[in-house]
């Protein structure tokens, strides 16, 4: 279901740039039902990259020890799992398993320092919950 209202789910300032933070997250499908959403939020500067938290090769959470995004250099995001490398700006898989495939993008917006999701409909239920604080 497509929406376009913005969700803030974090400030700016709880992201340090060149750092990604994982969101558990929950949309409303078509059917109405809720299903779980689990996303992580890149950013860069003043730049924010989105991602659904999820390997394209196989289907897993990329952060094997929590909000772990990041390669060695901090230049690739990486999975855990098998080690596939992501661009950072694209999701493209550049090297690993799964190269050539890419993670699915999360549209986000800043309003007023906040950072939002957009393009869904999110299940409210209370606040939505950064990873570590999970
Ligand atoms: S599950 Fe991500 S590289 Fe294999």
């Amino acid at each position: 279901m497509q929406s376009d209202v913005a969700y803030a789910i974090c400030s700016m300032n709880d992201i340090p740039s060149r750092q990604a933070r994982g969101f558990q997250l929950a949309v409303v499908a078509d059917d109405g039902t809720a299903r779980p959403w689990p996303i992580f939020v890149l950013r860069w500067g003043r730049q924010v990259f989105g991602y659904v938290n999820r390997c394209p090769h196989d289907g897993v959470n990329l952060d094997w020890e929590r909000n772990q995004f990041l390669d060695s250099n901090g230049t690739r995001l990486m999975c855990g799992k098998h080690g596939a490398l992501f661009e950072l700006g694209t999701g493209l898989c550049v090297d690993g398993p799964c190269k050539g495939r890419s993670l699915t993008p999360v549209a986000l917006t800043v309003l007023d320092d906040d950072i939002c999701v957009t393009g869904v409909t999110l299940v409210e239920d209370g606040e939505p919950v950064l990873d570590d604080d999970a």
